[in-house]
């Protein structure tokens, strides 16, 4: 069982929440509300909540008013969000590629002792997975470059990535299978509890 550095189980302390993170098309989203729907969890997508927040799209805030106000933006909104975890109120929380690699956004997290799993795959079959996004769902990604610097990005990033509570290998899996891994690497039961905890 994930136990937070206090040493005590975050059911126990009320935190309730998990916290999907990864490079852009990890398929964080896409696991993420697989993962709701086994657990009974709501699910919680950082960069739509950024969204509502400012009134525009991501694309929007990148191009207005560039990376640095997104990046304040997705502060303010994941602080939100860690203010808003109870129980009863569990979350799947699925991050945006940049936001964990934020110091001050893996301390926030660290803080409230939120279990963190990075979903893994090679930087070549997330390029062909965000080009294949990009073409079949139309989805903008600001930060989609050449696949040289898409490479050079996910290696500066990876080590960030690495210190997650959970790393979850996604190659060839489907996202079904991606969120019973979760559900067994971080014990979560059915109803979003942890097994052998009361409910
Ligand atoms: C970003 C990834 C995007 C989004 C924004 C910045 C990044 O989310 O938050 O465009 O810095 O990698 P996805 O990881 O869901 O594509």
């Amino acid at each position: 069982m994930f136990r937070g550095k206090s040493g005590t189980s975050l059911r126990s302390q009320g935190t309730c929440a998990v916290i999907l993170i990864g490079f852009m098309g990890a398929g964080k989203s896409s696991v993420g509300r697989a993962l709701a729907e086994t657990t009974g969890w709501t699910f919680e997508d950082l960069d739509e909540r950024i969204e509502r927040r400012e009134g525009r799209t991501v694309p929007e805030i990148f191009r207005d008013s560039g990376e640095a106000a997104f990046r304040r933006a997705e502060h303010e909104a994941l602080k939100e969000v860690l203010q808003g975890l109870r129980a009863g109120a569990e979350r799947v929380v699925a991050l945006g590629g940049g936001a964990f690699v934020q110091k001050r956004n893996a301390g926030l997290i660290e803080d409230r002792e939120v279990p963190t799993v990075f979903l893994d795959a090679g930087a070549d079959e997330l390029w062909r997975r965000c080009r294949l996004q990009a073409e079949e769902q139309g989805i903008e990604r600001p930060l989609l470059g050449s696949l040289e610097d898409f490479r050079e990005l996910y290696e500066k990033r990876r080590p960030h990535y690495l210190k997650a509570s959970v790393k979850q290998d996604t190659n060839g899996k489907t996202v079904e299978g991606i969120a019973a891994q979760i559900v067994q690497a971080l014990r979560l039961d059915r109803r979003g509890g942890r097994q052998g905890e009361k409910q």
